[in-house]
């Protein structure tokens, strides 16, 4: 059963990110949908939702600390308030905007992974990259997962291209089946594709071979199209 999940980034407020997953757990349960549906708002926005089991109510980033002396920072005090134990590491956004590290990353991942959280473990290559050719490009994706213990078993990886985040342009189909193919010889783990995932084309990226989902950001924060995506993905 395919995989997706929705990145809210810097958007929706606590109210309307309320309405939002009321409207869609409604919905997973009215439509018999069993998938597992992943939403990450932002830290502000995390609280105790009443809703079905497989929608599931993620951080989209949270220090490798219980609390402490962070500013700005939350940790699994902050995370264990509200029950949340799935969180995303290694997005592009904080590798890139934020300036994660690696070795930041996979601190982190160490951490979440000792307390037994649901990792979505993200990785994808920038346009410089991609440009050299596919042995570079897996090449740097592989390096992206150094320090990481791809033997932990409640992990999902996210391959997503960096030119295709919040561009409106997906990488091709072919692009996406090279990419998935080679990633699932070296890890055995739910993949999803990441990167413009939209309406017009969920139904055809669900369909290449070893894709197991996707990770939606910009076309999964109306709810109306969140729901559409889902339903899509169910009959997949
Ligand atoms: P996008 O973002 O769907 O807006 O391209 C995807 C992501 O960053 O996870």
């Amino acid at each position: 059963m395919k995989i997706i999940a929705s990145n809210f980034k810097t958007n929706h407020t606590r109210k309307s990110t309320k309405e939002f997953i009321t409207t869609v757990n409604k919905f997973l349960i009215d439509e018999n949908i069993s998938n597992e549906i992943l939403v990450f708002p932002t830290a502000t926005s995390l609280d105790n939702f009443d809703i079905s089991e497989n929608l599931i109510v993620g951080a989209q980033n949270a220090y490798h600390v219980k609390s402490g002396s962070f500013t700005g920072e939350i940790g699994t005090e902050q995370l264990d308030e509200f029950g949340i134990k799935t969180i995303l590491i290694g997005h592009s956004e904080r590798r890139h905007i934020l300036g994660e590290s690696q070795k930041d990353i996979a601190l982190k991942f160490n951490y979440y992974k000792a307390l037994g959280y649901k990792i979505i473990y993200c990785v994808g290559e920038p346009l410089e990259v991609k440009e050299q050719g596919i042995t570079e490009t897996l090449g740097y994706v592989l390096e992206q997962f150094d320090g990481i213990d791809l033997d932990y078993s409640n992990m999902i990886i996210a391959y997503e291209p960096v030119w295709a985040i919040g561009t409106g342009v997906s990488a091709t189909n072919e692009d996406i089946e090279r990419i998935h193919k080679k990633l699932k010889k070296k890890l055995q783990k739910p993949l999803l594709y990441g990167g413009s995932v939209k309406l017009a084309n969920i139904s055809e990226i669900l369909d290449i071979p070893n894709v197991d989902g996707a990770l939606i950001g910009t076309a999964s924060w109306s709810a109306e199209d969140f729901k559409k995506i889902i339903k899509i993905a169910s009959k997949k």
